[in-house]
């Protein structure tokens, strides 16, 4: 006879193998990884914007799980839902009946971009994105999609297509149709649409990579040149969306954008349950779903299943509830004037930018001669090293968890939970004021492990 299941007993006999079976079993460079920066810690528990570990030490999370920790981990709110929806015992996944949830979380994403009008559920930002492509595609009749440089919009081979960034790309081609335009240059997307074969623009209005906004009222022309040439604008959301800018969407930012798709996923769902949305305009959607017979033409099988509705539901209650949006811009603001303060203060330290709680901060050569000859032997080896050096011993030292914004960055991406306070805030500004003291000085651990860091660079090479 079988031994009954029991999730508690398998972690308490093989938890502390946890390493050793990534290792073995699932990308081997990830713990190779976190074993050479010291990154490979045990943390046992979590909630809100941090975490604790074996020993009980408080991590803050600056990372929100690459924004997907929205509300920090396990609200309770969110949590309480998912019980609840788990002891309904719903009939969910049919397939051959129109469930309750996803109709009511279709209508409230819809009241926060009231010029769209449907909502197809997916269950990853990636899957978010392809289905933009194929509507954008097929609603248009047109193949060609441009995007920007650096843009990232994940992994799957369309979404792949539309990624600004040649390390991602490469010995995956041939991708789609697509075409790469530098952020900010409308001239570049006139002359791609003039061509007469582009179906859509999609754009994060914030990049993640590196941080970079949209200038002002670029949204806004590209839409209108798109518009004259039949073409779609497709808004990314996927990392800026709700509430993450200090709007509930980024493009909200200014007046007058009106994406025809929107992305949306990561935070959604509070973190829990996988999931994607991609809103758009009536039109398309009736388009793509023409016919009774075209009824699957774009489908999934866990899309829109209960659990991730109910978590949905949950979080944009909460959001509403607890004004996630407002604090997200209040402690974004708190966050990004402490920290400009200190670009004069420190040479490596170049620029902070961002919205709300997507912060980027920037290193850049320093001026003194001491600092110089250091940076350059960094950038020898290979850019974002600096940067790297600044996020280990944040960690180590601090424990706060935070990451560099991309291969070959000297940028860190603030991306915390939206739930962090003035005393998370402060305690971030400190640390880093102290990493940056002992970078200023020179010497000590930090440049002592820029050595390894070196080393590793050129070893991968
Ligand atoms: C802007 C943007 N789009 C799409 C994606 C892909 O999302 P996922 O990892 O859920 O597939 C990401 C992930 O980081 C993202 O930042």
């Amino acid at each position: 006879m079988s031994k009954e299941f029991d999730l508690g007993t398998l972690l308490a006999e093989r938890g502390a193998e946890r390493y050793e079976l990534h290792s073995k079993y699932l990308n081997h460079q990830l713990p190779k990884m976190l074993h050479t920066i010291g990154f490979d810690k045990v943390y046992e528990r979590a909630e809100g914007a941090h975490f604790w570990d074996a020993d009980g030490n408080d991590y803050l999370d600056m990372l929100a799980g690459f924004g997907v920790m929205g509300l920090g981990r396990h609200h309770p709110v969110v949590r309480k839902a998912l019980h609840d929806v788990l002891d309904a015992s719903l009939a969910d996944l049919t397939r051959f009946d129109c469930q309750p949830l996803p109709g009511l979380l279709a209508e409230k994403l819809i009241a926060h971009s009231p010029h769209l009008d449907r909502v197809f559920f997916g269950n990853s930002g990636t899957e978010a994105v392809e289905t933009a492509l194929k509507f954008a595609r097929y609603a248009t009749g047109k193949p060609r999609i441009l995007y920007c440089a650096h843009a990232f919009h994940g992994l799957t081979t369309g979404s792949l297509s539309v990624n600004g960034e040649d390390g991602f790309r490469d010995g995956f081609a041939p991708l789609l149709p697509d075409t790469a335009l530098p952020l900010g240059d409308l001239d570049a997307l006139a002359k791609e649409l003039r061509k007469g074969d582009v179906a859509g623009f999609i754009v994060e209005p914030i990049q993640g990579k590196g941080v970079h906004e949209a200038p002002p009222g670029y949204l806004r022309a590209a839409q209108e040149l798109l518009h004259q040439h039949k073409a779609l604008l497709i808004a990314d959301e996927v990392q800026t969306g709700l509430g993450r800018t200090g709007d509930f969407y980024a493009y909200q930012h200014e007046d007058g954008v009106e994406p025809d798709l929107v992305c949306v996923a990561k935070s959604l769902s509070g973190g829990y349950v996988p999931v994607g949305a991609t809103l758009g305009k009536d039109w398309i959607f009736k388009k793509v779903y023409s016919s009774m017979d075209r009824v699957l033409v774009h489908s999934a099988s866990f899309g829109a299943n209960a659990q991730a509705m109910a978590a949905g539901l949950a979080v944009l209650s909460v959001m509403e509830d607890e004004q996630i949006v407002a604090n997200a811009r209040a402690m974004g603001d708190l966050l990004a004037s402490r920290l400009t303060a200190l670009v004069d203060r420190y040479e490596l330290l170049s620029d902070i930018r961002g919205r709300g709680l997507m912060i980027g901060i920037e290193f850049g050569r320093p001026k003194s001669l001491k600092l110089r000859s250091r940076w350059t032997m960094l950038q020898a080896a290979r850019k974002g090293l600096f940067a790297q050096m600044v996020v280990v011993p944040l960690l180590q030292k601090h424990r706060i968890l935070t990451q560099v914004s991309g291969d070959h960055l000297e940028v860190i991406k603030l991306i915390p939970p939206l739930v962090v306070d003035e005393n998370d805030v402060e305690r971030f500004v400190e640390a880093f004021t102290a990493v940056m003291d002992d970078a200023h000085s020179g010497g000590g651990l930090m440049w002592d492990f820029s050595k390894t860091l070196i080393k590793q660079a050129v070893a991968n090479r």
